[in-house]
């Protein structure tokens, strides 16, 4: 599982920081994998309205933001966390979320989805000074418009609201709040963290095993945390598969090939999905392996990426139904 918090206080040691860590850390030793943007030490410019996101499908500011593309894109659950500056969030955190105006437009525009957009989901944390009845109401609603932009549900009974909390490190005197915080992230996380772990590899993780990939998770990313490596990982992915995908409404953007050895560290799957790396896979133990024979659709036609594809789909399709009812896990072969 994979968590994405935004911290978005001016104050690093505020009270939305230790708010924010109290979920995460719990959410961190239940096994999750955390990362943390610090809004206000990045360079994230606000947006220009130049358009382009609408025509290409990409900002054109090159940024900090350009590397929060793919985190987004890459996370389960997104945690925005702000103070409330006038009623709404900081000016850090409003930059970063109107530069998602360009996941917007890939899947409102573009009519694109990304394969991670089912099962997604995003969280509210804000801090304020004063007890107004309305205080939250409307970061709650600009995060909501940020949620689906990225692609995220928001869940906003997981809410974590604090109000009459000013000087920096206050909140510590409600050690209530913060154990309210640090439950609200082991509830969440025990929901995914739940799911079996799925690998898919091939060589390159260019093409077929990013295509099981997306169409795995897609369809049952509920049910299953789904990976994709390479034993031998390409600078890129394929453009062929990108387009292949793109005309069934999969959108494979901000993806990178992934390596074995660097997942492995990480992550322990219960299935290992390989594609034509017999000599280079490794033998992982406790996890069942399952051999697909695929021809590499790399450096041939349009015409036979797509035949890949369908057949790739097929075969997901196929292994899902195999795989649900199975409640022990089968040693390698
Ligand atoms: C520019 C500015 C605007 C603020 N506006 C509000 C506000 O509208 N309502 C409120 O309750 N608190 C407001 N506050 C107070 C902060 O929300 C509060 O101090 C909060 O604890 C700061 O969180 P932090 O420690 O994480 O930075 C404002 C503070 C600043 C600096």
């Amino acid at each position: 599982m994979k968590i994405l918090g935004i911290h978005g206080s001016p104050r690093l040691k505020g009270n939305t920081r230790i708010l924010l860590d109290a979920f995460l850390k719990k959410a961190y030793k239940m096994g999750a994998k955390v990362h943390k943007l610090e809004v206000a030490k990045l360079n994230v410019k606000p947006c220009v309205e130049c358009g382009s996101c609408e025509i290409k499908g990409y900002c054109a500011l090159d940024d900090d933001m350009q590397d929060i593309y793919p985190l987004i894109w890459d996370a389960d659950l997104i945690v925005l966390a702000t103070p409330i500056f006038f009623y709404g969030p900081t000016a850090q955190v409003k930059a970063l979320i109107d530069r998602s105006q360009a996941l917007w437009a890939r899947k409102y525009r573009k009519g694109l989805e990304d394969p991670g957009r089912k099962h997604r989901k995003g969280i509210f944390i804000g801090v304020g000074a004063t007890k107004g009845k309305n205080l939250f109401d409307g970061s709650k609603l600009i995060a909501k418009y940020f949620f689906d932009a990225c692609g995220a549900s928001y869940i906003d009974e997981y809410d974590i609201c604090v109000r009459k909390v000013e000087k920096p490190g206050e909140i510590h005197n409600y050690p209530e709040i913060l154990d309210n915080a640090a439950k609200k992230g082991e509830q969440i996380c025990d929901m995914y963290l739940k799911r079996k772990k799925i690998v898919f590899v091939c060589k390159e993780n260019a093409c077929r095993s990013q295509m099981a990939w997306a169409f795995f998770k897609k369809f049952y990313g509920n049910e299953f945390d789904v990976r994709s490596a390479g034993s031998n990982p390409a600078e890129e992915i394929n453009p062929n598969m990108v387009q292949a995908m793109e005309n069934i409404g999969i959108d494979m953007a901000y993806i990178k090939p992934k390596s074995l050895d660097n997942l492995l560290k990480e992550f322990t799957p219960q299935y290992l999905v390989t594609m034509d790396c017999e000599q280079e896979c490794p033998y992982i133990p406790g996890a069942k392996k399952i051999e697909w024979d695929i021809e590499d659709p790399a450096g041939k036609d349009m015409e036979f990426m797509v035949k890949t594809r369908d057949i790739i789909l097929d075969k997901v399709k196929k292994l899902y139904e195999e795989l649900k009812d199975r409640t022990n896990v089968s040693k390698n072969k």
